[in-house]
């Protein structure tokens, strides 16, 4: 059965919105995290970016305590992040490029051109028990390195299909680098996850892809979190304003 992660990063972003360098607010990620195992996930995925611009150190402290199916730290290659991961111990983390001014992760990694690096993180995180995922685009040559620097798991960046969906042609040479990357991957012993802009419209064309073990996602759930509960929360604010004397 095909997995779901569910990213809990953008309840963090609103969060920040409002309660920033406060040791507390709402929405809180962690009773999200929870939220979404109690309705199936089999996973929570949150990224603790250098600029901790949404999840902060505390979040992924208290999801390692209450997440009870896998935690999946992403993570930019960097010895402040590993060091923190060998403390937390999530199940997996996944290797991702953080540049500063993207608003969310744009780009897979480029694991060919960063073999010795990647490696030697690798060793140091599986030496700790925690099994390593290659966030990269659906390229053959990254596909290969990801083997070579000997991660248990690729995320293939759904980034492109996702935008292109629309434009069949376009979209359809996406599926097409998708499906050739993860049979790829998968005849190299690499287990295979993807990710990235997925959501309620382009889901159901993923199915195409062989091999995949899990699906990690964000915005969509939490977008459609929003938009769910928006009537409900104005229901509930207004039975509290009914109170109002007079
Ligand atoms: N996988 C990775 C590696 C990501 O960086 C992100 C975005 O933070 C996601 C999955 C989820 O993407 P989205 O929020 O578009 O579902």
């Amino acid at each position: 059965m095909l997995k779901l992660g569910v990213n809990i990063d953008h309840v963090a972003t609103l969060r920040e919105a409002r309660y920033r360098g406060r040791g507390r607010g709402e929405p809180d990620p962690v009773a999200a995290a929870m939220q979404c195992e109690a309705a199936g996930a089999l996973g929570i995925t949150a990224h603790l970016r250098e600029d901790r611009r949404h999840i902060q150190d505390r979040d992924v402290w208290q999801l390692r305590e209450v997440v009870q199916t896998r935690l999946n730290l992403e993570m930019a290659n960097l010895p402040e992040m590993v060091t923190l991961a060998l403390k937390l111990k999530p199940e997996i983390v996944c290797l991702v490029p953080e540049r500063r001014r993207e608003v969310t992760t744009e780009g897979g990694l480029n694991a060919a051109r960063a073999i010795r690096t990647l490696t030697e993180t690798r060793k140091k995180l599986n030496g700790a028990g925690i099994e390593v995922s290659l966030f990269i685009a659906p390229d053959a040559r990254q596909v290969k390195a990801a083997a070579r620097i000997g991660a248990q798991f690729v995320e293939l960046h759904t980034g492109a299909f996702a935008e292109n969906y629309f434009a069949k042609a376009a979209r359809n040479e996406e599926l097409e680098r998708l499906i050739a990357a993860a049979r790829l991957a998968h005849d190299t012993g690499l287990k295979v996850n993807a990710g990235h802009g997925l959501n309620y419209t382009n889901l159901p064309l993923l199915h195409l892809v062989p091999h995949l073990v899990e699906l990690n996602i964000g915005h969509a759930i939490v977008s459609r979190a929003v938009t769910a509960g928006l009537g409900h929360a104005v229901k509930e604010m207004l039975v509290l304003m009914r109170k109002y004397p007079g």
